[in-house]
């Protein structure tokens, strides 16, 4: 099951959401109301660029398009990901996200 962990700086509590079938984030993000902005929801704009602070190896690995995007942005797929197009996959783990820009 993963447990998806959102941080907010500044915000006293994080989101937690327990995704035991994993799948898309955007999903995860929709229902939990998770502080990620989005904008394309297509891999076309990189709003919602979030900062994988643990826990990289809970999603399956990028497709090209995402890839072709963190590119453009210098970033590395294991750190960073999009949240419209990233996917997690079903089983245990532990995933901490901030979104891009939230840092403090
Ligand atoms: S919402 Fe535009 S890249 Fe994800």
């Amino acid at each position: 099951m993963p447990l998806v962990i959102f941080e907010t700086p500044g915000e006293p509590t994080e989101l937690r959401v327990d995704t035991p079938e994993g799948g898309p984030l955007a999903e995860v993000c929709d229902r939990s109301a998770a502080p990620v902005p989005f904008a394309c929801r297509n891999a076309r704009c990189g709003t919602c660029r979030v900062d994988v602070l643990e826990g990289d190896d809970a999603f399956f690995p990028p497709e090209d398009r995402e890839l072709d995007l963190l590119d453009l942005f210098s970033d590395d797929p294991r750190k960073r990901r999009l949240a419209c197009s990233a996917v997690l996959c079903p089983g245990s783990g532990r995933v901490r996200l901030r979104a891009v820009g939230q840092d403090g």
